[in-house]
């Protein structure tokens, strides 16, 4: 299947994890891809030989999605090296486990630049492209199941990936006129480095697996997958939703 054939995507954050599984998704489909993280390193450069073997091309942009600086250069770079770009995902997050009382401006700061900031300007960067070329742009949100459910301790975590569900509703009615689609995936609990306390910590998972009517952890593939769908022309008269990715953890009712 060759969903994105002369097509160019942009995975933020894609030396590692979610992102990593997106970027070989889109490419095993025929796009030639864009990769993102503050440093090409080891990671980065497998995931271009990867991608190379599959007969596609890969570029990796060095660029800090948190700053507005740093994430408008990664978009003029990403039209610049194929000449073209068609589908943004914005998936570079990160977490804070804080008490919220003792939460700082610091970790306030990280966690909503570089979840809710990013996204904005990387996302408004990439619609003035879009609208200047008629391009029929896609964004993919990477947002999560705490768009929804509460998550204690995590309270500036919720709150970007809460704004970023109304940022994507917002964004697919004033966008559907130029035949721009933005959506949301929100993932549940998906085994990447970033849960590897929880991973580690056989109490804590055991307790979280019982929460999940799947009783299991997702992959970054489960992700890749959903990500590919909205990106593609398989969901032409989708914008403006939140896919769950979650084993069924969101709406999941508890036995009394
Ligand atoms: P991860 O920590 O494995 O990967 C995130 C990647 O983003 C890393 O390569 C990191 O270096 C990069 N990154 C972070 N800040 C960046 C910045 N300022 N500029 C450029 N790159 C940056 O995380 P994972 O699990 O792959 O998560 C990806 C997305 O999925 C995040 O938005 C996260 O909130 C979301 N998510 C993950 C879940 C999970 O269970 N793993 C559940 C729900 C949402």
């Amino acid at each position: 299947m060759e969903r994105f054939k002369d097509k160019v995507a942009l995975v933020t954050g894609s030396s590692q994890g979610i992102g990593a599984a997106c970027a070989l998704r889109l490419a095993s489909e025929g796009a030639d891809m864009i990769l993102n993280g503050r440093k090409l390193d080891e990671r980065g450069e497998k995931l271009i030989a990867a991608i190379e073997q599959m007969g596609r091309r890969a570029a990796f942009v060095e660029a800090d999605i948190s700053q507005v600086m740093g994430v408008n250069h990664l978009i003029t770079q990403a039209i610049q090296t194929y000449s073209r770009l068609d589908i943004l995902v914005n998936n570079a997050g990160v977490e804070k486990n804080h008490n919220f009382w003792e939460v700082t401006e610091t970790d306030f700061d990280l966690v909503m630049d570089t979840n809710l900031k990013g996204v904005f300007f990387g996302t408004q960067a990439f619609v003035k492209h879009c609208i200047a070329n008629k391009v029929a742009g896609v964004v993919v949100n990477m947002s999560s199941v705490h768009e929804e459910i509460v998550f204690p301790h995590f309270a500036p975590y919720c709150a970007s990936k809460g704004a970023l569900k109304m940022l994507t509703r917002n964004l697919a009615t004033e966008l559907a006129p130029f035949n721009i689609r933005v959506n949301n995936v929100a993932p549940g609990a998906i085994a990447t480095p970033i849960n590897k306390s929880l991973l580690n910590d056989e109490e804590k998972l055991g307790k979280l697996l019982e929460n999940i009517p799947m009783k299991k952890l997702g992959t970054p593939e489960d992700v890749a997958g959903i990500v590919a769908f909205l990106a593609s022309d398989d969901a032409k008269y989708v914008t403006g939703s939140t896919y769950f990715v979650d084993g069924g953890l969101t709406y999941h009712y508890e036995e009394q």
